[in-house]
C-alpha cells in the first residue's frame, strides 16, 4: 500500500469523517456575523479550538481541513493548533486554493485559482504538519450551465493541483461543487454532477494522479434549492449512487461529502441512507462544514466561554454523521431523554 493511500484511508476509517473549518476569513466572518460575535483572528481561533479540543476529534474526526490562518495559530496554552490537532489523534488538512473568481470568458461562472506558487505554499504546509489538501471547484446549474468551458477549465486546474499535492507527499481532495442554488430536478443535478465529475477524472488521468492516493469531496445528488419537487433521503441516495458509481474510477479510495447549505439533519439523514444503499467498495462519509459547526457555533455565540457547552454540541453532531457514516443513525438518536 502507497503511503499516500494509507493516508487517504487512516482519514476515513471505521465511520469517521472530515471537520472542513477551512472558511475564509471572508467567509468565516459571514459564519460569525450571522450569529452576532466579531470576527477577528482571536474570535476565529477560540471557536475553532473548542471544536479541535473536543473529544469527538478522537472518536469521529479523522482529519481536519484548515485555513491558512488558523494552521499558523497558537492556542491558548501555547500548541500550535497542528500539534493540538495531532494530539487529539486527527490528521491536518490545508485548503490550499485562494478562491473562486470570475472565469474569464463566461462570466457568470468561476474558475479557482491558486496554482501560481503553489509547489512553494505546498512544501510550507507540508513543514507544518498537514498531510492532505484541499481545492474547491464549483460550478452553477441554470439551462446554459455549467459550460463546458467551465466544466474544462476547473477540470485542468483541479487535476494540476492534484499532481502538485502528490509531488509534495500530500493527499489532495478533489472538490468539485455543484451548487444547489436554482429551481432544477434531481434529475438534471444528477447529469450535470455527472459530467462534471467524469471530466474531472479525464484530467487527472492525463496528469498521472495516483487516484489510489486522492479522495473526492462530491455534492449529493439534490433538486435545486427552489425546485417545487422534493426527494426524499432514500431518493437522494439511490441518484447519488448512481452518479458516483457511473462516474468515479474504481480506485478511487473514498468520497466524503460537502453538505453544501443542507441542513445538519438533511445532511445526516442523507448519508444515512447513502451507506444504508451503498453496494460499491467507495467508503462513504462526510467531510462537512456548516452541517458540523451550526448548532455548536449558534451555542458558543450566546456565550463564549462556554467551551464544555459548545464541545458538547459539537461532539453530538459529529457522533451522529459517524453513525451515518456507517448506517447506523436513525431520527431518535438526536434527542435522546
Ligand atoms: P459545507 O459542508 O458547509 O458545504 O462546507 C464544505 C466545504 O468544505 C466547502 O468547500
Amino acid at each position: 500500500m502507497s503511503e499516500l493511500n494509507k493516508i487517504a484511508l487512516q482519514i476515513l476509517s471505521k465511520g469517521m469523517g472530515i471537520l472542513a473549518a477551512d472558511e475564509s476569513n471572508a467567509t468565516m466572518t459571514k459564519r460569525l456575523e450571522s450569529v452576532n460575535v466579531h470576527s477577528n483572528e482571536t474570535n476565529r481561533l477560540k471557536f475553532r479550538e473548542a471544536l479541535f479540543s473536543s473529544i469527538s476529534m478522537k472518536e469521529c474526526i479523522g482529519g481536519v481541513i484548515l485555513y491558512d490562518e488558523t494552521i499558523k495559530q497558537k492556542t491558548s496554552s501555547g500548541k500550535t493548533i497542528p500539534e493540538l490537532i495531532k494530539l487529539n489523534g486527527s490528521l491536518i488538512g490545508i485548503k490550499v486554493d485562494t478562491g473562486a473568481k470570475v472565469l474569464a470568458g463566461s462570466k457568470e461562472e468561476k474558475i479557482t485559482e491558486g496554482l501560481d506558487g503553489l509547489r512553494e505554499r505546498l512544501k510550507e504546509y507540508y513543514n507544518l504538519g498537514a498531510r492532505f489538501t484541499k481545492w474547491r471547484g464549483v460550478y452553477c446549474i441554470s439551462d446554459k450551465y455549467p459550460s463546458k468551458l467551465s466544466i474544462s477549465a476547473n477540470a485542468h486546474a483541479l487535476a494540476r493541483y492534484a499532481a502538485l499535492v502528490q509531488d509534495a507527499g500530500m493527499v489532495p481532495i478533489i472538490e468539485p461543487e455543484v451548487l444547489m442554488d436554482g429551481d432544477h430536478s434531481a434529475e438534471v443535478c444528477l447529469n450535470k454532477t455527472s459530467e462534471v465529475i467524469k471530466r474531472c477524472y479525464e484530467e487527472l488521468e492525463l496528469n498521472k494522479v495516483n487516484l489510489k492516493g486522492t479522495l473526492l469531496k462530491p455534492n449529493m445528488i439534490l433538486p435545486g434549492t427552489k425546485s417545487k419537487k422534493k426527494i426524499s433521503s432514500e431518493e437522494v441516495a439511490e441518484l447519488t449512487l448512481e452518479c458516483l458509481k457511473n462516474s468515479v474510477p474504481s480506485e478511487v479510495p473514498g468520497i466524503a461529502f460537502l453538505s453544501g447549505g443542507q441542513s445538519e439533519l438533511e445532511a445526516t439523514a442523507n448519508l444515512n441512507q447513502i451507506n444504508i444503499k451503498n453496494k460499491t467498495n467507495f467508503i462513504m462519509t462526510y467531510s462537512y462544514g456548516r452541517a458540523l459547526q451550526q448548532s455548536a457555533l449558534k451555542f458558543w455565540s450566546k456565550d463564549i466561554k462556554n467551551i464544555i457547552g459548545t464541545q458538547e454540541v459539537f461532539d453530538h453532531r459529529a457522533k451522529m454523521c459517524t453513525l451515518a457514516a456507517q448506517g447506523k443513525w436513525s431520527t431518535n438518536l438526536e434527542n435522546p431523554e
